[in-house]
């Protein structure tokens, strides 16, 4: 056991974890066998205490069997689930940057799937994108990914096929790539995923959270005016619960800490629609890395806004004992599921702590405020400019957006040479905000709204507000032709997704 993956990884949950987590490597040799014995009526526990170690050289192909399973999101609240092995999330795959992973992905569902590793560098076969990487993995046939890992940081995967349905569904989990040199060290680490349910069972949460958007210069003014989005028609899909890790509150697992410790959560939005206004009360959290990325100091905030498809890891001190939520900031959205809660030992009966101070005393996240470490390769031919506005197909077609004027597969493709720095310009002409996601290499993030930021953020995913502009930076580093799209699944459907391609 001296050299298991879990083991060499600088920062890990507890003793008890490690121990899991290298009983999943044997496990994971063997996953298909175990799992037509399990059949559908096993539920197993919510994820990722559950994780899979990936392929080194000596290690096992990591095996996602893609099924339909029936999954409770809570006491009573049960849905067929589409998953990975069974679970929602699907297995956390932990890795170390350089590694080889090698996943075989089994399609038992009923319909085409794929899978894209959100955030990783991958050669282009293995980016997951059906009609421009890869066909279809078709029910009943298998496909393997193979890649190295890097860079390192909080990543994802994910379908890429009819999201409203498999991802919202549950066709998602986390891949952690630990850097090859010590990172920040932490005492105690917990990966929160977040996901939201259209499940027919309960009232639907309208969209209209109190707090600001990502890229906000407007924190707490209430960019989501949820009554109009629901009269234009872009309200998203009528969700009614919401999740950590597969399981909506009272069903979250606690997170158990110790007084004392420094706790790192990475948290994930999986949401194929819904930004997620987060804090944890009684602490301060210290932003330190965006999509992954490190910042060049950590940025103390009480409250974070989290886009579609983006990453946070943020740390705290567990120095205020109690037991304290983990939860979302709009009353309807905690009520519907998105909570849990932090238990310091010793505390397990002890009465729940909230916060009460109003939001908009809440110290919130905005992309300014961070200062990226630049961890690009340096750029080596020319630099190339392009300015794409976002557009909507107003109330006449409300389901239609556009890249300047276009929509997918019509849009123009971006093309430019290995090696080009390209300075693109979004600028958002539609009333809703667009998470804008580009495969195959990460961006800097250089200007929000007109403003430069003052050291470039590093990220994969910008969020861009209603009438906002975002100005990026892509290395083109990555031979390929990735997809730029904004991560809304409607959206992307809709037609907002260009190429960049990279010869
Ligand atoms: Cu996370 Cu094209 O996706
Ligand atoms: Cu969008």
């Amino acid at each position: 056991m001296a050299d298991t993956p879990a083991q060499s990884f600088d920062t890990l949950l507890t003793r008890r974890e490690m121990l899991r987590s290298a009983g999943l490597l044997a496990a994971a040799a063997m996953v298909p066998a175990c799992l037509q014995a399990g059949g559908q009526t096993t539920v197993p526990e919510a994820m990722p205490s559950k994780s899979i170690a990936a392929a080194g050289p000596q290690r096992p192909t990591v095996a996602l069997r893609a099924t339909r399973t029936w999954w409770e999101l809570r006491p009573g609240l049960v849905v067929e689930a589409w998953t990975y092995n069974g679970q929602v999330p699907g297995p956390l795959i932990r890795v170390r940057e350089g590694e080889r992973v090698r996943v075989l992905l089994e399609n038992r569902l009923p319909e085409a799937t794929t899978i894209h590793w959100h955030g990783v560098d991958v050669p282009p076969a293995m980016d997951g994108v059906p009609g421009v990487t890869q066909d279809p993995v078709r029910p009943g046939e298998t496909f393997v990914y193979e890649f190295e890992a890097r860079p390192s940081g909080t990543r994802w995967y994910h379908t890429h096929m009819n999201g409203a349905r498999q991802l919202d569904g549950g066709l998602y989990g986390p891949l952690i790539i630990d850097p090859a040199t010590a990172g920040r060290r932490v005492d105690r680490e917990y990966v929160l995923v977040l996901g939201s349910w259209v499940t027919g069972q309960a009232a639907a949460v309208p969209w209209g959270q109190p707090g600001a958007t990502g890229g906000g210069m407007m924190g707490g003014m209430g960019v989501r005016m949820g009554g109009m989005q629901e009269m234009m028609g872009i309200a998203g899909p009528a969700y009614d619960t919401f999740t950590i890790n597969g399981k909506a509150f009272p069903a979250t697992r606690p997170l158990r800490v110790r007084g004392g410790e420094r706790v790192r959560l990475r948290v994930v939005n999986a949401s194929a629609h819904r930004h997620f206004d987060v804090r944890l009360d009684g602490h301060t959290l210290w932003v330190t890395h965006t999509d992954g990325h490190p910042l060049a100091s950590p940025v103390p905030v009480d409250a974070l806004s989290i886009a579609p498809a983006e990453r946070y890891d943020v740390e705290f001190t567990a120095d205020t004992p109690g037991k304290w939520p983990f939860h979302a900031l709009d009353p309807a959205v905690e009520a519907a599921g998105l909570k849990t809660v932090v238990v310091y030992d010793g505390y397990q009966t002890a009465p729940e702590s909230r916060d009460e101070r109003p939001t908009a005393a809440l110290r919130w996240w905005s992309y300014p405020l961070g200062r990226g470490r630049d961890i690009l390769p340096p750029a080596s031919g020319t630099g190339r400019r392009w300015n794409l506005i976002l557009g909507w197909g107003m109330m006449m077609a409300p389901r239609r957006w556009t890249i300047n004027g276009q929509t997918y597969p019509d849009t123009q493709p971006l093309r430019v040479r290995a090696g080009d720095l390209v300075a693109v310009r979004v600028f958002n002409m539609s009333p809703d905000s667009h998470p804008m996601h580009l495969h195959g290499q990460s961006f800097r993030v250089r200007a929000i709204n007109g403003h430069p930021l003052p050291q470039p953020l590093v990220k994969d995913t910008v969020d861009v507000d209603p009438m906002g502009t975002v100005d990026l930076e892509i290395v083109a580093h990555n031979p390929g032709r990735w997809l730029f799209h904004c991560h809304k699944v409607q959206h992307m459907e809709g037609g907002l997704a260009t190429l960049l391609d990279v010869t």
